[in-house]
C-alpha cells in the first residue's frame, strides 16, 4: 500500500475509534428509592458530618473574600491550569437549586452533570465514587439546607490541551465508578477507616502522585509528591520509617488528626492546616481510631 494510503486507514480507524467511544458514552442511569432512606432530619445531620470530614467547604467556599459558604469561587493552582469550584448552595439559577438526588448522585459517583458533561477530575468524583448512596442522599440533604446564595464563579483557566470533551477518554482509561466495598478479611474498624479515607476523605488526591494526564499512580500510593497537585510539596503518610510515618505510634497519628501537630511537636502548614481545621478535628472518636488504624496499616513505599 502507498504512504498515503496508510495514512488514510490510521485516520479512519482514528475516527471509528472516537465514533465508538462517543455512542458508548451514555449517561450512566441512577435510581434510588426514596422510601429506603431515613428521615430527613436524620440525613441532614449525616449529611453536614459528612460534608465536614468530606472537605466540601474548603474546596467550594471562596477563602479571599471570604466568599459566602459553599457558594464556590475558590482557585485550585494545578500543573494542568487554575480551577474554579462551582456554587453547590440551593441557589436554583447559579447554584444547584434545580437539581434532583439523582442527578446528584450522577454527579458525585459518575462525574457526569445533569446536561451530560463530564467534569474535570479537579472535582475529587474519582474518590466520592466510593460513596453509598446512602451517604450521598445525606449530603444532598444536608447540602439542600443552606443558605441558597446567588454567586457565578469564574470560568476555568486551563492548558491548551486540557478540554471538557477530551475528559470521555481520560474516564475511559483511568477511572473506574462504583461503591468501596468492605474487605471481608478485615475488620468493621479498618473497614470504615478505608472509607473515610478514600471515599470520604480523599487522602491520595493529595498524597499519592499523580502521572502526565493527571491520573493518579496507583502503585505509589500514599507515597507522596514533592510537587503536590496545588503546587505545595505533599510528604509520604504510608508506613516506611524512612520516608513515610512507620515511626508515629497510633496515640501520636491520632493526636496529629485532632490537632495538626507532629509529634515532634511541629505544625502542619497549607492545604493539611486546612483539612485538620475544616475536616479532620471533627472526626468522632470511633472514627478517629478508625481512620488512624487504615492509614497505619498503608503498606511502606519507599
Ligand atoms: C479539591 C476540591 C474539591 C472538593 C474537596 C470538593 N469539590 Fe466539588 N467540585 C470541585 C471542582 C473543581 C468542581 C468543578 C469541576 C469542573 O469544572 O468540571 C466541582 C464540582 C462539583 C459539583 C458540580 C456542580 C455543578 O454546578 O455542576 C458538585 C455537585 C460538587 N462539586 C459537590 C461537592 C461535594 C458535595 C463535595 C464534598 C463531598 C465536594 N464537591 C468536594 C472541587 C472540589
Ligand atoms: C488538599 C490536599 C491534601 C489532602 C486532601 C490531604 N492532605 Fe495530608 N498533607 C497535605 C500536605 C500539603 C501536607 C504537608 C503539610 C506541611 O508541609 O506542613 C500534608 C501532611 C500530612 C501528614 C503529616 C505527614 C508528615 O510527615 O509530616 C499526615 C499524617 C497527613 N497529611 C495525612 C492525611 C490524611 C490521613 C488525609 C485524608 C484524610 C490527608 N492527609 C488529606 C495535603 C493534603
Amino acid at each position: 500500500m502507498r504512504f498515503q494510503n496508510w495514512v488514510l486507514v490510521f485516520l479512519l480507524l482514528m475516527a471509528l475509534t472516537i465514533a465508538v467511544l462517543y455512542v458508548s458514552d451514555k449517561a450512566p442511569r441512577v435510581e434510588i428509592d426514596r422510601d429506603a432512606l431515613p428521615s430527613a432530619d436524620v440525613l441532614t445531620r449525616r449529611g453536614e458530618y459528612l460534608v465536614t470530614i468530606a472537605g466540601c467547604g474548603y474546596c467550594h467556599t471562596d477563602p479571599e473574600q471570604p466568599g459566602p459558604y459553599l457558594a464556590g469561587g475558590r482557585k485550585l493552582p494545578t500543573p494542568w491550569g487554575d480551577f474554579y469550584t462551582p456554587n453547590i448552595t440551593p441557589d436554583k439559577a447559579s447554584g444547584i437549586g434545580n437539581w434532583r438526588l439523582e442527578d446528584f448522585i450522577r454527579a458525585m459517583r459518575f462525574g457526569v452533570s445533569p446536561q451530560g458533561t463530564h467534569y474535570f477530575p479537579a472535582f475529587p468524583y474519582t474518590a466520592f465514587t466510593g460513596m453509598t448512596d446512602e451517604d450521598l442522599a445525606a449530603i444532598f440533604a444536608y447540602l439542600r439546607s443552606v443558605p441558597a446564595v446567588e454567586h457565578y464563579e469564574q470560568l476555568n483557566d486551563t492548558a491548551w490541551f486540557v478540554w471538557r470533551e477530551g475528559l470521555r477518554f481520560w474516564k475511559k482509561l483511568y477511572f473506574r465508578p462504583g461503591v468501596l466495598m468492605p474487605d471481608p478479611l478485615k475488620n468493621a474498624r479498618w473497614n470504615r477507616g478505608r472509607y473515610l479515607a478514600e471515599a470520604v476523605g480523599h487522602c491520595e488526591e493529595c498524597h499519592t502522585r499523580r502521572n502526565h494526564v493527571g491520573a493518579l499512580s496507583r502503585s505509589v500510593r500514599y507515597s507522596g509528591s514533592r510537587q503536590g497537585v496545588l503546587g505545595e510539596p505533599v510528604p509520604n503518610i504510608s508506613s516506611s520509617r524512612r520516608h513515610g510515618i512507620g515511626k508515629w505510634t497510633e496515640e501520636e497519628l491520632s493526636a496529629f488528626f485532632r490537632t495538626g501537630r507532629r509529634p515532634d511537636g511541629s505544625r502542619v502548614k497549607g492545604w493539611m492546616d486546612e483539612v485538620i481545621k475544616g475536616s479532620l478535628s471533627h472526626l468522632t472518636d470511633e472514627d478517629n481510631q478508625a481512620l488512624t488504624e487504615y492509614i497505619k496499616s498503608i503498606p511502606e513505599v519507599d
